[in-house]
């Protein structure tokens, strides 16, 4: 099949990552390790793996790892909140890798130049307009805009709404889409709106590459879009950082314990700072329960509203060559209602 289109349209992204399809494989926290990446990597598609809070030796030996499965580009995915953040920047120093992305917070902007200054590409997360315009002062080489339909940390604006707040007012760097995004026929409208190309995690978690739980995948082959929650926030006392995942057992009994701790702050039978650290330690090793030991009741089942569009398990070529067939189809069909 002719992508002729689909090339067209991906031109600005498939050549700021390197490669065949601008579709990235999101970094996902325990899921995505060296056979995932690389296997993205390998179809066409771009995939970075997960720094989250792993030890900087075994994330060391997560890339050589890859680098052996793959010689094409692939990036890092540093959580600025995370423990070893730190620890994560000294590696970008000194194994020098072409592209970091920064998550879970954003970055400053020293941060941003010290890994310029490697000579690796910057890719930096946005959730509301103000991240993103700060984002581009700070010197991102290009966005991931993220709406809160996706799976994991999230913010609270939908993709529709960031679309018109950033991508149509953006046009000096690439900007990439996420949340929500399942179909080669979004891929397509996305582009033509004019971004560099899509992200998507949730699909990818269920590939036969990802080395995700049996039940943690049949979890997510199960579960419609409106499964897919973002942990609420009930007092302003009691911060919360929303996460979208599937609705079980641990999300009602985190309503509960916020219920539970507003009661005590109302009554003064407990001090801010201690319900604070229940509420932030509640998930603590969650997602590794359910993605390692396929915990689908009390562990965290991360995943975005996309998983209504998730029905069956297939390989990352599966996955990547429908996406594109899909694009090509829609792309086409769109020219075609122009011209006849
Ligand atoms: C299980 C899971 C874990 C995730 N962990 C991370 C992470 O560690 N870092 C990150 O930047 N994004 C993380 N994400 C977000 C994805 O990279 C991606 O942006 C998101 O899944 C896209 O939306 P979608 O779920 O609708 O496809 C995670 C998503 C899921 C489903």
């Amino acid at each position: 099949m002719t992508t002729e289109l689909l090339n067209r349209f991906s031109k600005i992204g498939s050549r700021f990552l390197g490669v065949k399809y601008p579709i990235i494989c999101g970094a996902m926290t325990w899921v995505s390790d060296p056979s995932l990446v690389a296997a993205v990597s390998n179809a066409g598609g771009f995939a970075s793996l997960a720094g989250g809070n792993t030890p900087p030796k075994i994330l060391e030996q997560q890339i050589l790892e890859t680098e052996n499965l793959t010689d094409k580009p692939f990036g890092l995915n540093v959580i600025t909140i995370a423990p070893v953040y730190r620890d994560h920047l000294a590696l970008i120093r000194n194994l020098k890798v072409p592209y970091v992305i920064f998550a879970g917070s954003f970055p400053r902007r020293s941060e941003v130049e010290l890994v310029k200054q490697t000579g690796a590409k910057v890719l930096c997360f946005a959730s509301t307009k103000s991240i993103a315009n700060r984002m581009l002062d700070y010197g991102a080489d290009a966005l991931i805009l993220e709406g809160m339909e996706a799976g994991g940390h999230v913010g609270h604006v939908t993709l529709i709404t960031l679309l018109q707040e950033v991508l149509f007012k953006v046009s000096d760097i690439p900007v990439f889409v996420a949340g929500g995004i399942g179909t080669g026929r979004m891929f397509a409208h996305m582009l033509l709106m004019g971004a560099a190309g899509v992200q998507l995690g949730t699909r990818f978690a269920v590939a036969k590459e990802s080395n995700a739980h049996p039940s943690f995948k049949k979890a997510f082959i199960k579960a419609r879009a409106r499964d897919a929650v973002s942990t609420p926030q009930f007092d302003s006392r009691l911060p919360v950082v929303a996460v979208r995942a599937l609705r079980n057992k641990s999300t009602a009994d985190f309503g509960k314990l916020q219920l539970d701790l507003i009661g005590k702050l109302d009554r003064n039978e407990i001090t801010r700072e201690e319900a604070q650290k229940q509420v932030e330690e509640f998930w603590i090793g969650r997602l590794r329960d359910a993605v390692v030991d396929g915990d689908i009741s009390f562990g965290s089942l991360m995943a975005g509203q996309s998983v209504g569009l998730v029905d069956r398990e297939m390989s990352v070529a599966e996955i990547i060559d429908e996406l594109i067939a899909e694009a090509e189809t829609e792309l086409q069909r769109v020219q075609e209602s122009f011209v006849g």
